[in-house]
C-alpha cells in the first residue's frame, strides 16, 4: 500500500459521491492521510466540497452523467455517502475496471433499496426481521396490512431519514400514509414496505469495519454499541457505549458479521438493529458512516469517518472506545440561507464538550446544520452535556 502526492501524477485519489456532513468528516480524514480527495453533490458549496481540493455539481441519479465524471476524474476509489445514486452505473463502472466502488457497487445497489436489502437479510440469511411485505398500490398495500396488522410501518422502499415513513394504528390511517409514502420516495415513486412494529426497548447501531487485519486478509472489527433517540425517522441525540446484557450484543454482532461479510468489500457499516431483551432484529444498514456515530468523534480513538478512510485505504484499524460520549443535533429552525449561529462559546465552554457546525448554505426547519458531542464519566452525563451545549447554539437570521 502507498500513497501518492495530491496533485500530482502519484496522487491517490478518492471521490466522494455525496458531501453531506458525514462526507465531510470522511473528506477531512482523508486529507490528513494525504489522499487527493474529488467532492460530488447536486448542490454548491455542500460541506465536503468546502473541504476537497476540488469538486462537482451533478445529479448523481443520472447515469451518463455519473460515468463521465468518472472518466474525467480517474479517482482509484468511489465512495457514496447517500443512497440516491445511479447505483447501476457504479456496477458497471466497477466491472468495467474503471475504479474501485467502497464497499462494493453490489452493496451500494443493495442498499439504497428497502426491498433489496430486506429479502437479502430475511429471505437468504436467514436474519431475525420485522415481519414485512411489499406493495405497489394502495390495494395492495390494504392486503398487506391485513396480513401484518396494527400497529405496522409504511415506508417508500426508496427514501431515508424517515421521509415518506408513517406509524399505522388504525384504519384510518391507512389512505394518508400511501399519499405521504408517494411524496416522500425518491427514483422510484409507488413502491412500499410495510413493517410489523417492533416494540423494542433501544435501539443500537453496531458499526462494524472491514479492514485489513494483521493476517493481511480482509477482516471485521465491531466498536462498542451506540445507542440512539429517533424522532420521525431522524435521530437528535446518540451516546456510546449502549449498555447491552451479553447474548444480545453476541446477537447482535452475529447479525453485522453475516450481513457486512455478504456485503464485502472495505469500509465502515452502520448496522441498524432493534433490542429487547435478548431478542435483537436487524432493521437496516448503510456501507457507510451513519448519523448516529457522530458521537464517535469524541468516544473513540478513531472517529467512525477515519475508520472509514483507513479501511478503504488498506490501512489497520483500532476500533477501541476512549470514553463513554454522546452526541446530539442542532437544527435549521427555520427556512433561511446564509443563516448564523450565536452562542457557540456558550456550547463550547460546557464542561468536555465539542462541536461541528457543518457549512450548509441553506437552513431548514428540520435540517441538520451542526452536532455537538461531549465526553463524560458516565453516557447519562455525556448525554446531558451534549444535549445542553446544543441547546445553547441558537441558529439566527444572517
Ligand atoms: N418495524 C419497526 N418497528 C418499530 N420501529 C421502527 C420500525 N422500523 C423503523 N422504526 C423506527 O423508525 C426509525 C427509522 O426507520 P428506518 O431506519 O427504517 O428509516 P430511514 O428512513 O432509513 O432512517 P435513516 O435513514 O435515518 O436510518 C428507526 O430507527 C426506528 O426508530
Ligand atoms: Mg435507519
Amino acid at each position: 500500500m502507498r500513497i501518492g502526492t495530491p496533485l500530482s501524477a502519484t496522487a491517490t485519489r478518492v471521490m466522494l459521491l455525496g458531501c453531506g456532513e458525514l462526507g465531510k468528516e470522511v473528506i477531512i480524514a482523508l486529507q490528513r492521510l494525504g489522499v487527493e480527495v474529488i467532492g460530488v453533490d447536486r448542490y454548491p458549496d455542500a460541506p465536503g466540497m468546502q473541504v476537497a481540493h476540488r469538486s462537482h455539481v451533478i445529479n448523481m441519479a443520472d447515469a451518463k452523467a455519473l460515468r463521465a465524471l468518472v472518466e474525467q476524474e480517474r479517482p482509484h476509489l468511489i465512495v457514496p455517502e447517500i443512497e440516491a445514486i445511479a447505483t447501476e452505473e457504479l456496477l458497471r463502472i466497477e466491472a468495467d475496471g474503471l475504479a474501485e466502488v467502497i464497499p462494493t457497487a453490489r452493496a451500494t445497489n443493495l442498499t439504497m433499496n428497502r426491498e433489496g436489502i430486506r429479502r437479502l437479510a430475511a429471505e437468504e440469511l436467514g436474519l431475525p426481521t420485522s415481519p414485512y411485505r411489499f406493495a405497489s398500490s394502495l390495494e395492495e398495500m390494504q392486503a398487506a396490512i391485513a396480513e401484518i396488522g396494527f400497529p405496522c410501518l409504511v415506508k417508500p422502499v426508496m427514501s431515508s431519514s424517515g421521509k415518506g415513513q408513517s406509524t399505522l394504528r388504525s384504519e384510518a390511517d391507512v389512505v394518508p400514509a400511501w399519499e405521504y409514502a408517494a411524496s416522500g420516495g425518491r427514483v422510484n415513486q409507488g413502491k412500499v414496505i410495510v413493517e410489523g412494529f417492533i416494540d423494542f426497548e433501544y435501539e443500537i447501531t453496531q458499526l462494524t469495519v472491514r479492514a485489513m487485519g494483521e493476517s493481511g486478509e480482509v477482516e471485521t472489527f465491531f466498536c462498542d454499541p451506540i445507542g440512539h433517540v429517533q424522532v420521525k425517522g431522524d435521530y437528535v441525540e446518540s451516546w456510546q457505549p449502549q449498555r447491552m446484557n451479553p447474548l444480545a450484543l453476541e446477537r447482535s454482532r452475529d447479525i453485522a458479521k453475516k450481513i457486512t461479510s455478504n456485503l464485502g468489500g472495505r469500509g465502515l457499516f452502520g448496522v441498524e438493529l432493534f433490542v429487547k431483551g435478548d431478542e435483537v432484529w436487524f432493521s437496516e444498514v448503510s456501507p457507510r458512516p451513519h448519523d448516529t456515530g457522530l458521537v464517535t468523534l469524541t468516544s473513540q480513538r478513531f472517529s467512525e469517518f477515519e475508520l472509514h478512510a483507513r479501511a478503504i485505504l488498506k490501512l489497520p484499524v483500532d476500533v477501541a472506545l476512549r470514553e463513554p460520549g454522546a452526541s446530539a443535533v442542532v437544527y435549521g429552525g427555520m427556512e433561511e440561507k446564509g443563516i448564523a449561529f450565536e452562542g457557540v462559546e456558550k456550547a463550547l465552554a460546557v464542561p468536555r464538550a465539542d462541536i461541528r457546525l457543518f457549512g450548509k448554505p441553506e437552513a431548514f426547519e428540520r435540517r441538520r446544520m451542526g452536532v455537538a458531542v461531549a465526553a463524560g464519566d458516565n453516557t447519562d452525563q455525556a448525554r446531558e452535556r451534549a444535549k445542553l451545549s446544543a441547546s445553547l447554539i441558537k441558529p439566527v437570521k444572517g
